[in-house]
C-alpha cells in the first residue's frame, strides 16, 4: 500500500518492511516490489535487522511505523532502536495504541511504552492533529520529531 502511494505521488521512496513471518509471496510478484520494497525477515529488535534498516535509510527522509508485537517491552525496545532514524519533522507512528485498553488480558502495551518513552525523550511530541478524523488505530501514537 505504501509503495503504491509513493508510486502514485511520484515520491522517490522506499518501504522497508520487517516481519518474523514471511507472507510476501503474492506481493513480491508485483513489479512495484523490486522497485519500492525491501523486506527483512526477522524480528524488529534483532540488532542485525536494526543495523540493516539503519543502513537502508541512511541519508533518506525517514518515517517509522511500529506495528508488530504490541507488548510494552517490545514496543519499548522498538522505540529505543528506531526513534533516532526518524527525520526531524517526520513521524514515528505507534499502531494499535489501544491494545492494552481493548484487551485487558494482554498486559502493558503501546500506551505504557509510549508514555515512558516520551517522559525520557524530548525529541518527540504527540501530534493529535493527526486524529482529526476521530477514528484512529493510534490515539496519541502520532509522534512528531521536533
Ligand atoms: C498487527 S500485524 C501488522 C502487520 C503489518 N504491519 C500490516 O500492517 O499488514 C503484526 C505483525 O507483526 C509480526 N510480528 C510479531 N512479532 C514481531 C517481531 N518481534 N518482529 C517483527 N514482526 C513481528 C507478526 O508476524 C504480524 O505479521
Amino acid at each position: 500500500m505504501w509503495a503504491a502511494h509513493m508510486e502514485a505521488c511520484e515520491i522517490d521512496g522506499l518501504v522497508v518492511a520487517i516481519d518474523i513471518e514471511d507472507h510476501t509471496e503474492m506481493a513480491s510478484q508485483r513489479s512495484l516490489w523490486d522497485r519500492r520494497v525491501r523486506f527483512l525477515h526477522g524480528s524488529t529488535v534483532d540488532p542485525a535487522i536494526v543495523a540493516r534498516v539503519t543502513d537502508l535509510v541512511r541519508d533518506r527522509r525517514t518515517m517509522v511505523i511500529l506495528d508488530s508485537d504490541h507488548h510494552a517491552d517490545h514496543v519499548r525496545a522498538e522505540l529505543a532502536a528506531y526513534a533516532s532514524l526518524v527525520t526531524p519533522g517526520c513521524y514515528l507512528i505507534v499502531q494499535d495504541m489501544l491494545t492494552e485498553v481493548l484487551l485487558p488480558d494482554h498486559g502493558p502495551g503501546p500506551i505504557t511504552a509510549v508514555e515512558e518513552f516520551l517522559t525520557g525523550d524530548d525529541r518527540f511530541v504527540v501530534d493529535r492533529d493527526r486524529e482529526c478524523l476521530i477514528l484512529t488505530m493510534c490515539p496519541s501514537g502520532w509522534l512528531r520529531r521536533l
